[in-house]
């Protein structure tokens, strides 16, 4: 291996309750490239994928599935890259690796641990471009999958609401929901464009933006009989608008809650939560992760639907390392469309 400088972001502080995600969160600073020991392998980061977990990751308010990132530590941050050196006869050099790669050029990785063992997988001959692991194949259309099929319990003949729907996992939602038969998709998004985006090219049947909207006329406008599936990553004002007109027996995905993250009030929770018993109605959080053992599954109906056409893969790619901490922000800016991906190294 001949590079010997490893870049790596270090968080340095955490945020205030409404400080957005910059570098002045985190430490720049340059170590050397690790080596392997024992069983250990280090892998070189080709992309990463901000999400917005991550900002969790620095919110010390709140309780995290995967707990706080220390200050001084590298800052967390799932990727794809190639093992470049190891010391593990199951991890081979050359072989391409998904998992926890951190903010940084080049990671150990020990193949122990719970983070290791439910959200790594190494691939041989992965498709192109590797973004797609991280993407479509990867943990965006996974959660989409599981959060349609199992949370969502997704039935042909469904009304369906997506909240950030041109983001990452809301593209594949909305476009699950289609190919599994849904009635009606409905996408909410932050512009025209992107409304405009999910109707044209993604076949969303309609999309509301919702910044400029009234969501409460126009749901009920979209959905006369109710939404029977609301698959929610946004929480706070649109999940309790939504709420308000969800059907009998009706389902409601929790993948996420992105309006709340900077909103130190949102903890009081939606008031429209009444409606879930008149509707006898089921809310329901996940976490991909659960569904690990599953993820072969997943990955051969998103394969298959990807090559046949019938699912669109869209990512919004920045560029370098050093702009991680607005490749984050921009997710809370909604300055993406499809699944930010964040370039490193080239192989
Ligand atoms: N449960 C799980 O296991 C799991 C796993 C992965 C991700 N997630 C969750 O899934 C959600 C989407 O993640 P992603 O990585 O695919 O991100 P993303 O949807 O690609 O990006 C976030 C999008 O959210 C929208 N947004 C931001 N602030 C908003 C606000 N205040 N109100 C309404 N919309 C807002 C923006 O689009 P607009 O322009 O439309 O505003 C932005 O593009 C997140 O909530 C994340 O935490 C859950």
């Amino acid at each position: 291996m001949s590079e010997t400088r490893n870049r790596q972001w270090r968080v340095a502080r955490y945020p205030e309750a409404d400080e957005p995600i910059s570098s002045a969160l985190f430490e720049w600073v340059e170590r050397s490239v690790p080596e392997p020991t024992d069983d250990q392998f280090v892998v070189k980061t080709l992309y990463l994928a901000p999400g917005p977990a991550l900002r969790g990751y620095l919110d010390v308010s709140h309780q995290q599935f995967l707990g706080n990132v220390p200050v001084g530590e590298v800052m967390r941050g799932r990727g794809i890259g190639v093992i470049v050196s190891s010391k593990n006869s199951d991890y081979t050099v050359g072989e391409y690796f998904v998992g926890s790669l951190g903010w940084q050029d080049y990671s150990l990785q020990q193949p122990r641990g719970k983070e290791f063992v439910f959200s790594t997988k190494k691939i041989s001959s992965p498709l192109r471009p590797l973004s797609l692991e991280l993407g479509i194949l990867g943990q965006s259309g996974a959660t989409a999958y599981f959060g349609m099929l199992e949370a969502g319990r997704i039935k042909a003949g469904d009304n369906v609401l997506v909240s950030a729907a041109a983001g990452g996992v809301g593209s594949a939602a909305g476009q699950i929901a289609r190919i599994k038969g849904a009635a009606k998709v409905v996408g909410l998004a932050g512009s025209d464009k992107k409304c405009q985006w999910l109707i044209n090219t993604l076949g969303f049947d309609r999309a509301i933006n919702y910044k400029t909207a009234d969501l409460n006329d126009q749901l009920a406008k979209e959905f006369p009989k109710g939404i029977d599936l609301f698959f929610d990553s946004v929480g706070g004002d649109i999940l309790n608008t939504g709420l308000a007109h969800i059907s009998l027996n009706a389902r409601v995905a929790v993948c996420g809650f992105i309006s709340t993250d900077y909103d130190p009030n949102a903890d009081t929770g939606p008031i429209n939560y009444r409606n879930l018993l008149y509707q006898r109605a089921t809310m329901q959080g996940f976490i991909v992760f659960d569904y690990w053992e599953r993820f072969a599954e997943a990955e051969q109906a998103l394969r298959q639907w990807h090559s046949s056409g019938e699912l669109i893969f869209c990512e919004d790619l920045s560029d370098g390392l050093e702009n991680m901490p607005q490749a984050v922000e921009d997710l809370f800016a909604g300055n993406n469309s499809g699944v930010k991906i964040c370039w490193v190294n080239n192989e």
